[in-house]
């Protein structure tokens, strides 16, 4: 029997490599388009001999077609802060345009399809945890604009092809991820914080540190991605761990798992930093039968060789 065949839209970033991971070895093939905007070849290195692997360098704000596929993953976007606020125009197109190519691959092949959103859609969330019914409350104007309605754009076309044209759709919102192949200068607080122990650097908070997020460890969210995309649920499912941490229990854990005798040092919040962020999971726990199984200081220890390697690379300059 032909295996059944997987595009992964942005497969060469974070999470897109880790899907990659999970559906070869699921016994599918996989080809990924990715543009490398924000992704990197290495990240893809360990499956370039695998003939069921296939990287096309395209950047799918054009129109795109890889031939039959029976699975469309769109995951393109840059993600973090620090990206999206460099290529802002970029993130609205690949939310925008990018998300249409995705749509008429998957129409085309009456493919399944399923997309990855954000827990950005909730903006600053007045309602604690966020459920997937909570309409958000998000700054269409402000700097991290260029992301969060990017997004909900997104949600927006891909249930218009849900319902206008069919398309089997799925829309998971990621909350914050982390783990092995993040880039070191994403922005976020993991590799910040990691980078800055590793280094014996001060480790810089945000405002107060008390504001508190959550954080998911990747082979648990790609876990979830997978059941979801084997289920019929067509609305939005939250994806990603409750468990909340505020900014200085999170550096004082990297202290501890780096060993490192950095100490804290503290800066102004960046503007529309959203001060409390946390999924509301029953919906992928009844559902999916889903929810995370590795905690943060389990997940930041699984993570630490290859920080430590990035780092030494980076100070190596290569
Ligand atoms: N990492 C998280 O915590 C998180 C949280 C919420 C949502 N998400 C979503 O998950 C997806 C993947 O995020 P990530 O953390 O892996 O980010 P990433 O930056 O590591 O990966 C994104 C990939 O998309 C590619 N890309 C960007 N624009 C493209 C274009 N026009 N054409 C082709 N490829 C393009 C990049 O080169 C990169 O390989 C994104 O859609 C992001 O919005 C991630």
């Amino acid at each position: 029997m032909t295996p059944k065949r997987a595009v992964v839209t942005g497969g060469a970033g974070f999470l897109g490599s880790h899907l990659c991971d999970a559906l070869l070895g699921g016994g599918w093939s996989v080809v990924v388009v990715d543009n490398l905007l924000t992704g990197r070849r290495a990240n893809l290195a360990h499956l370039q001999n695998d003939s069921r692997f296939e990287l096309i360098e395209q950047d799918i704000c054009q129109p795109f077609d890889v031939g039959r596929i029976d699975y469309v993953f769109h995951f393109a976007s840059p993600a973090s802060p620090v990206d999206y606020m460099l290529h802002g125009i970029a993130t609205l197109q690949v939310g925008s345009l990018g998300t249409f190519h995705a749509l008429d691959l998957a129409r085309k092949y009456g493919a399944k399809y399923l997309v990855s959103s954000t827990s950005e859609c909730y903006g600053d969330p007045l309602e604690h945890p966020q459920k997937e019914t909570y309409w958000g409350h998000v700054n269409s104007i402000g700097p991290r604009s260029v992301y969060d309605e990017a997004k909900r754009f997104t949600e927006a076309v891909t249930m218009a092809y849900h319902r206008y044209h069919k398309v089997d759709t799925r829309i998971v919102r990621i909350f914050n991820t982390y783990g092995p192949r993040m880039q070191l200068n994403d922005g976020r607080v993991v590799p910040n914080f990691m980078k800055q122990a590793l280094r014996g650097e001060p480790l810089t908070v945000y405002g107060s540190g008390k504001q508190t997020r959550s954080f998911c460890y990747v082979s648990d969210e790609v876990d979830g991605f997978l059941r979801l995309a084997k289920s019929d649920e067509h609305l939005p499912v939250n994806i990603g761990n409750p468990n909340e941490f505020t900014m200085i229990e999170c550096a004082q854990l990297i202290l501890k798992v780096t060993g490192s005798r950095s100490e804290l040092c503290y800066e102004a919040l960046p503007q529309d930093d959203p001060k409390q962020r946390c999924p509301d999971i029953t919906k992928a726990r009844t559902l999916l039968g889903w929810e995370p199984k590795i905690d943060l200081e389990t997940g930041l220890r699984l993570s630490l060789d290859y920080f430590k390697k990035a780092v030494a690379e980076e100070t190596s300059g290569r």
